[in-house]
């Protein structure tokens, strides 16, 4: 199949899902509190279709687990394979054909569907949306899918981050900014500078907007540019209306709002994708000045919580989308995994060519200095003919060539606050392994031990018995 452009909105995603078998509807009537997050998790660990619930507590559907499988992120953004989708976005990545300034990688709208209805003043009510609490110790319930939007108040530049938001009352939410992070950054600017950050949230955007914005991107790429290469065409922008902030077109339901220097709150406890409650800790207040929506507006959500879930597919896609641009940076790369069960890139599996004593070492130091790869507190590296995406392999090869005296390489920095052993500065400890075969200059001159194969010989002349013996087990299984 030759790739197309991705699709244009949630509307446009639900009919290519639909005609691929790839959406359940749910036509009886399922809570937002504690009942749809339940369905939804079960069916994403079960590696099971989207879901649309058409009753819920509102009157809006809720749609869950879109990009709960390789194949419907690839349908969302109309590739075969997520190689074709790296194909487009790997010039960019490397820091070519940056459309910046030109702001040619965008299209101006300008009568947004989601303005069909502005709610204002009293009319604003964040309950009349159907945001999910999902676990039974969770603080309240948390838009958890958002695509939110705010500049650098010194220079203007644009930053879109999907970062959870607990709804506190009927005009106010939490931003659960994580330290670092481009919303936290541009808050802490605001705050220096004695001023309010308006904050716009997108809700239910063109699926390559939601990959872009949780994407580990480099800190001089705006989401949107690698929104618009992801999907292989311009995106189309509107205005905010009380902000010189944009936000795709494309998206079902905008809260805008500001953030006021030095207010914050309380926000969590919630279930997390570690299988663990969050802390609960103080993050900005986010006051909401109007609430606009389509008509037929759909909320988009996600539930955190243990692997596999919905975020482990949109992980392993953005591990696809970013391999051919690390390969470029560090050419003795080879391939990368993001094992479901390691929550989004916190454990890393990486293969290299390695050319020296020491290199993997090196590798893995370069790659935690890496913008959000400083995030990864594990990082196993192995040699180039090893099978990363295989995990038995690569038990194997980890049991048989690490030595912990040797191999396993220590550091300390900075880790996401969900990181059950992150200090009250938000650092940990991390680890890297080194499972490559050793030298012998690594080993005291002795060599490593040879490699058990059968020659060639054998496995010519006998390979026809082996296929009637396999042959005949895998008809029986
Ligand atoms: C479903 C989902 C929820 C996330 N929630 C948060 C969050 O609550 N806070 C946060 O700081 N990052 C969260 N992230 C990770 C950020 O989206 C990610 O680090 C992103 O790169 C941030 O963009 P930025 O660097 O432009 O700020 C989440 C990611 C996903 C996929």
């Amino acid at each position: 199949m030759k790739p197309t452009p991705a699709c244009t909105d949630i509307q446009d995603f639900l009919k290519l899902l639909a005609e691929e078998d790839e959406l359940c509807r749910i036509s009886s009537h399922v809570s937002c509190e504690l009942e749809i997050a339940h369905i939804v998790s079960e069916t994403s660990r079960n590696l099971g279709p989207a879901l649309l619930f058409e009753n819920t507590d509102g009157s809006i559907p809720v749609l869950a687990n879109t990009l709960g499988s390789l194949k419907r992120i690839c349908i969302a953004l109309g590739v075969e394979d997520l190689n074709q989708a790296a194909e487009r976005t790997i010039n960019l990545l490397a820091g070519n054909n940056r459309a910046s300034d030109s702001g040619d990688y965008t299209k101006s709208a300008s009568n947004p569907q989601f303005h069909e209805t502005v709610f204002e003043g009293d009319r604003i009510d964040l309950s009349s949306l159907p945001v999910l609490r999902c676990w039974p110790g969770d603080a309240g319930p948390a838009i958890t899918l958002p695509v939110v939007f705010t500049r650098d108040p010194e220079n203007n530049t644009p930053n879109a981050g999907m970062y959870r938001m607990q709804i506190i009352d009927r005009d106010t939410a939490c931003m659960h900014w994580y330290p670092g992070t481009g919303g936290a950054m541009h808050f802490e600017k605001a705050c220096r500078m004695g001023t309010h950050l308006d904050v716009a949230v997108a809700i239910g955007t063109e699926p390559a907007v939601m990959l872009s914005a949780c994407a580990p991107l480099p800190a001089d790429l705006y989401e949107i540019e690698f929104a618009a290469s992801l999907a292989g065409r311009k995106i189309e922008m509107a205005s905010c209306l009380h902000s010189n902030l944009e936000v795709p077109a494309s998206s079902q339901i905008v809260l805008e709002g500001i953030c006021v220097p030095g207010e914050t709150q309380f926000e969590g406890p919630f279930g997390t994708h570690t299988g663990y409650y969050s802390r609960k800790e103080r993050f900005p207040v986010f006051h909401v000045k109007s609430i606009g929506m389509r008509s037929n507006a759909i909320f988009t959500t996600t539930v955190p919580g243990p692997p596999p879930q919905e975020d482990c597919f949109m992980a392993k896609a953005i591990e696809r989308l970013l391999l051919p641009a690390l390969k470029q940076k560090f050419p003795e790369l080879v391939d990368i995994n993001f094992p479901l069960e390691g929550i989004f890139g916190r454990m890393v599996f990486v293969s290299m060519h390695k050319q020296h004593p020491g290199h993997p070492e090196q590798l893995i130091h370069a790659l935690w200095n890496m913008g959000r790869g400083m995030f990864s507190r594990m990082i196993w590296v192995f040699d180039n003919d090893v099978n990363i995406q295989d995990i038995s392999e690569v038990l194997w090869k980890m049991s048989n060539c690490v030595n912990p005296a040797r191999d396993i390489i220590l550091g300390h920095g900075p880790t996401d606050t969900l990181d059950p052993h992150a200090d009250i500065c938000g650092t940990a400890c991390r680890m890297g392994l080194d499972c490559t075969e050793k030298w012998p200059e690594e080993r005291d001159g002795m060599p490593w031990p040879e490699r058990i194969v059968p020659d060639k010989r054998t496995i010519t002349k006998t390979a026809v018995i082996i296929e009637q013996i396999l042959g005949k087990a895998r008809q029986k299984s």
